[in-house]
């Protein structure tokens, strides 16, 4: 029996709860397969450095690294919020994101027909909505130097480099040429230098992948043409804080924050991810969904382990759960038939997984 060695992060907030309900439904899809699980806890985050003084321990660092791939929950909470910005839940994220070099971070946003009515915007323009937004993930402004404050000013550096706008320019591409062979490239060129070189890199990278269409749009009227007619876009070149803010814009499409999966993958390994926070508010309460997550485990076994049979069964799972109507509190008023715990909802998908 093959064995897989994953990496698990829980963190903070919801983090565990959601992470036990992925956990549970990989061990089952495992079952119908000839793999199994070998899980090895790390630590991330405000429990961290409650425990060790640092948000990111050395020893999660190698555990990852010697790990087949790393499943992460959320970080962060009002708790560590006043913390020097090092010592903070989202500066050990950011140096576990460089140490483990995951430059390319994959974020779809799909519109479920079972919860059309939960997005924000009418059905006529959700529906079909199909995309992923391709975010740089370990430069650009969130790593530039220098940086810094004093008492009247603070500053960051937005910086890119040609190579690293060629290995995510690539990455985009190469994922379009597994779709519909469409690249939005994002930038706010009409004004930062930096963006102009990376409008002329993607263009260069673009020769590479005569299939693909490739286009330009300026940052500001991305955020519009997402929330006007999100079915334009196939994949979304980004860079770190345009796309940061863009998935995040993307996800409400779907009618809920708690539904859209990511992967930060690099040239070493990969770290699976819901791209929703640790939600203190909610946290311990049994009421989170922990469908991001469980997709998350979906993307893992497809991207990081090769396991597409494993993750098809997954993602059915999901679909059949919500058309059959179960619910979790956060989509509780759109066409619920019943509304389940975090955990009821992992066990109705672990148990689907397994048929
Ligand atoms: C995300 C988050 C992080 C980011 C924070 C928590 C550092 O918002 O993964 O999108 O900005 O990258
Ligand atoms: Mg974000």
């Amino acid at each position: 029996m093959k064995r897989y060695k994953i990496a698990l992060i829980k963190g903070d907030g919801i983090g565990p709860e959601i992470i036990d309900e992925a956990v549970k439904v990989l061990d089952s899809v495992a079952s119908c397969f000839d793999f199994y699980f070998e899980y090895v806890e790390a630590l991330m985050g405000g429990c961290a450095y409650d425990i060790t003084g640092d948000p990111l321990p050395q020893e999660t660092i190698n555990i990852s690294l010697s790990s087949d791939a790393v499943l992460f929950g959320a970080i962060g909470g009002t708790k560590w919020d006043n913390l020097p910005r090092e010592k903070r839940p989202e500066s050990g994220l950011l140096r576990f994101r460089k140490e483990l070099g995951v430059y390319a971070n994959l974020r779809p946003a799909v519109v479920y027909d079972e919860l059309i009515n939960a997005s924000s915007l009418k059905p006529e323009v959700v529906k079909g909505v199909d995309l992923m937004v391709v975010r740089e993930l370990i430069g650009g402004i969130y790593f530039g130097e220098p940086k810094g404050r004093d008492e009247n000013r603070g500053w960051n550096t937005m910086v890119y480099t040609r190579a690293e706008i060629v290995r995510i320019a690539h990455q985009a591409f190469k994922i379009a040429m597994t779709r519909s062979k469409r690249v939005c490239s994002i930038d706010k060129a009409n004004v930062l230098d930096v963006s102009q070189l990376w409008r002329d890199v993607v263009t260069e990278v673009a020769t590479e992948y005569p299939e693909v269409e490739l286009s330009h749009m300026y940052v500001d009227n991305a955020a519009m043409q997402l929330i006007r007619d999100p079915r334009q876009f196939d994949v979304m070149l980004t860079g770190n804080i345009f796309g940061d803010i863009l998935s995040d814009e993307a996800s409400m499409l779907s009618g809920s924050i708690g539904l859209l999966p990511s992967a930060s993958v690099g040239a070493k390994i990969g770290v699976y991810e819901p791209i929703h926070g640790s939600a203190p508010d909610i946290a311990g309460q049994g009421i989170a969904n922990p469908i991001a997550t469980i997709s998350s485990a979906s993307m893992m076994l497809r991207y990081a382990l090769g396991e597409n049979a494993a993750a098809d069964k997954i993602d059915a799972a999901v679909k059949r759960a919500l058309k059959e109507g179960y619910r979790t509190k956060d989509l509780a008023q759109f066409d619920a038939k019943e509304v389940c715990s975090t955990s009821e909802m992992g066990s109705i998908i672990a148990n689907y997984a397994a048929k």
